[in-house]
């Protein structure tokens, strides 16, 4: 794991305390999120992207997207370390708010906004909120004029378009027309008709234009494609109304390593080249630059947590073909991380609690769900004598693990413990029997 050391029995060490310590104090299975590797991450994201475009004569606002992992401590940092924090929900939003992250630092964005939450934010005076479709325009000027908001006091809003450039993993593809639930199409003039619709609306502010392409992205060129896209929709949309775009936001989709191997995204080479692109293509048109925004998530967030998990049962099946595979079992599983089941997501571990013995095992590591896809790791070399109780920590957790949990077979979701400078902080709590008879009632 990112920043972890080893002790003198091989053991792992989070910002100072020992594995082994932390999972006695606070239990298993446990998210372990290193509270200076966030804000680091934070910091990197601010000053390179600041510095890239500051370069080229315009600023950058990074919005944290809370979808990755959301609590309010974590909100917090983000605010203090000069984050906006990008919500996707009422619920996100409420968290972004009781960190005391102001209204007009917050986004909301959702291809199904509730009419509580569009009024929930319009009253939050939130810095944007993101429209999804064309009939979302009209609702949140209603709700804007409801409010009380009118042209001297607009309620600030973004289209999210799809520029067709879709991209996931390590490939990008480019279609016209996107068969997905996600923003207004670029192609035959429909977003461009949304910036239009929402001009005609006195309560709103047409801020920006808003595209985000996919999620653990790794060749950085689509990122450039999409800008190019995105400015070229900000040029017809002067040509053919007067209006020039203040804002294009770029959205977040940044990859990051899972596995040994992997290449993360380079933020500050990222920033270098996506500020050049769109300055060389400003220049290109003969407009001025747009103020830029993005929205990283698991890149800001992944890297900084390890899940620490209990060993449980040690079980050699042997298989058709005579060789024989060692199922380790888990205290966690499926509940605590879906993304394997989900999208195949790839994750390592090791042992925790020390170094185990140098031959290994062809092992499997599951977790403890009645499914037989509650797989944490298919397949992966851990130590011969890997036994109950061993503690296995499997780094890079932090983005989509606890913010995708859930209560299958109704286990108790496991606490995020924020580690720094040797002391640890439980700033999730575990769940206990009582939270689920606090729902379940009866
Ligand atoms: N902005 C918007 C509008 C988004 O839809 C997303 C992610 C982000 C920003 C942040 O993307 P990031 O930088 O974290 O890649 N549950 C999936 C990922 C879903 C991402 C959805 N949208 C996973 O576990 O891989």
């Amino acid at each position: 794991p990112q920043g972890a050391t080893l002790d003198a029995d091989g053991g792992i060490v989070l910002a100072g305390l020992p594995a082994a310590e932390l999972a006695a104090e606070h239990g298993t299975p446990v998210y372990v999120l290193d509270e200076q590797h966030f804000r680091d991450r934070a910091r990197l994201f601010v000053r390179s992207f600041g510095e890239a475009f500051g370069d080229v004569g315009t600023t950058v606002d990074v919005y944290y997207a809370g979808k990755a992992f959301l609590s309010v401590a974590v909100a917090r940092w983000a605010h203090e370390e000069g984050l906006r924090v990008d919500t996707a929900s009422g619920g996100e939003l409420a968290v972004a708010l009781r960190a005391g992250v102001p209204g007009s630092a917050v986004g909301l964005h959702g291809n199904n906004k509730s009419d509580a939450e569009i009024a929930r934010a319009v009253d939050a005076r939130v810095g944007r909120i993101v429209v999804d479709s064309v009939a979302e325009i009209a609702r949140v000027a209603q709700i804007a004029q409801a409010a009380g908001r009118g042209p001297e006091d607009r309620v600030p809003v973004m289209v999210r378009v799809t520029t067709g450039i879709h991209a996931g993993g390590h490939e990008f593809v480019s279609t016209a027309h996107e068969d997905q639930k996600f923003g207004i199409s670029l192609a035959g003039g429909a977003a461009l008709a949304a910036l239009q619709e929402v001009l005609r609306h006195e309560e709103l502010e047409l801020v920006g234009a808003h595209a985000h392409i996919g999620s653990q992205i790794q060749d950085a060129q689509a990122f450039e494609v999409n800008a190019r896209a995105m400015l070229g929709l900000r040029e017809s949309l002067r040509a053919a109304s007067g209006h020039l775009l203040p804002e294009l936001d770029l959205g977040g989709g940044y990859g990051i390593a899972y596995v040994p191997g992997e290449i993360p995204i380079d933020v500050p080479s990222l920033a270098r080249d996506l500020a050049s692109t769109v300055a060389a293509v400003c220049a290109e048109i003969g407009t001025s630059m747009p103020r830029i925004s993005i929205e990283p998530g698991r890149s800001v967030v992944g890297s900084t947590t390890v899940t620490l998990y209990r060993v449980g049962v040690v079980k050699p099946v042997t298989l058709d073909d005579g060789s024989v595979r060692t199922y380790v079992s888990v205290d966690g599983g499926m509940s605590d991380n879906i993304r394997p089941a989900l999208y195949d997501a790839r994750y390592t571990a090791r042992l925790a609690n020390r170094q185990g013995s140098t031959d290994t095992v062809r092992a499997r590591v599951v977790g403890k769900h009645c499914e037989s896809g509650d797989i944490v790791i298919p397949d992966i070399a851990l130590p011969a004598d890997v036994a109950p109780g061993d503690l296995l920590a499997v780094p890079a957790t932090g983005a989509y693990g606890r913010s995708m949990a859930s209560n299958y077979n109704l286990l108790l979701r496991p606490p995020v413990v924020a580690v720094h400078d040797g002391t640890s902080r439980v700033v999730v709590r575990r769940e206990t029997e009582d939270d689920l008879f606090a729902l379940d009632v009866g």
